[in-house]
């Protein structure tokens, strides 16, 4: 593979930066745009590895624009344009945001992470060892690590300014957005989980999880925003591979994991720095995860 510039950051005079988070740098194109830029950082263990993944924030960018056409007729987004040369001028004097980046509606977001759960893992799984259930929802006794529920869970989180997003109950849910709009942000969360998980099960891929935003344009409508159905955002597995009972190897990060396991760093930063071998195949992988999903080569 030629060597393709990598992008760990990026800092841009013209535009406001908002906010950066461990992958994306968010900045105000206008009152009614905002540029959402996926740079190639890479975290695991909730730590930003010093290493950038050639292709990352492209593949993650132009996976997100997959799902957001695809859903279309089930939910209105925020995307804009994700190709480079149709974005305003002022975006397109920084060339390095070329192809990673989103022209997005600025929306005023609902201060909600909305979270569908088709499998038991993460911050379930341990709710449902400690209590039987997972967000207060009943659910079979003896389900192993990894098992398929009996049907997907609504499962919201706050969206905490630091740390880890905090699950709660459907009542405090609706009390941060209101009966009405709960209503719908719940129905329209397990909708585009049902569609998308099927979806993704033809391609052999599971998709264990999911998180989605939402916020509302002028008009009062309600997009859905952020990234959608990426491998940050959401647990995909191989359906190949799957066997509950176990944790399930990640299909994007695992050979990160895996080598980090093998070293003495207790996942506190500073990461350590990963060799060229792991970042080769953990480009792979993205790229992998793209053609299985989309059917195309990137
Ligand atoms: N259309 C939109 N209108 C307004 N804000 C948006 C829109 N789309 C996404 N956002 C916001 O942009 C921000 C993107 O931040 P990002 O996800 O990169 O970092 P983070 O959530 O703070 O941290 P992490 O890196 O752990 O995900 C989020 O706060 C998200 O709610
Ligand atoms: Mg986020």
């Amino acid at each position: 593979m030629s060597a393709v510039k990598t992008v760990s950051e990026t800092n841009e005079v013209g535009l406001l930066l908002i906010h950066r988070g461990k992958v994306r740098d968010v900045y105000q194109v206008n009152d009614k745009q905002l540029l959402l830029v996926a740079t190639d950082r890479i975290s695991a263990f909730d730590c930003v590895m010093p290493n950038a993944i050639p292709r990352k924030g492209a593949i993650l960018t132009q996976l997100s624009a997959f799902w957001f056409e695809r859903l279309k007729n089930l939910t209105e987004n925020h995307l804009i344009t994700t190709v480079f040369d149709a974005m305003p001028e002022i975006v397109r004097l920084t060339e390095e945001f070329r192809g990673r980046s989103s022209l997005v509606k600025k929306t005023k977001v609902f201060p909600v992470e909305c979270v569908v759960r088709g499998y038991l893992e993460g911050s379930g799984w341990k709710d449902y060892r400690a209590t039987g259930k997972v967000c207060g929802h009943n659910l079979p006794p003896e389900l192993r690590q990894g098992e398929k529920l009996p049907q997907p869970i609504f499962t919201p989180a706050t969206k905490a300014q630091t740390g880890h997003d905090e699950n709660i109950t459907e009542t405090e849910f609706t009390n941060l957005v209101g009966t009405n709009v709960a209503e719908k942000l719940k129905s329209l969360s397990l909708k585009i989980y049902q569609e998308a998980s099927e979806y993704a099960l033809t391609r052999g891929i599971i998709i264990a999880d999911a998180k989605f935003e939402f916020g509302t344009d002028d008009s009062g409508n309600i997009l859905l925003i952020d990234e959608v159905l990426t491998p940050d955002s959401s647990r995909f597995w191989s359906a190949e591979t799957y066997m509950p009972g176990k944790s399930q190897e990640s299909f994007d990060k695992q050979f990160v994991r895996d080598y980090l396991e093998t070293l003495d760093w207790n996942k506190q930063p500073p990461a350590p720095e990963l060799p060229p071998e792991i970042v080769e195949a953990t480009t792979a992988r993205y790229l992998d995860a793209y053609r299985i999903l989309t059917g195309k080569e990137l």
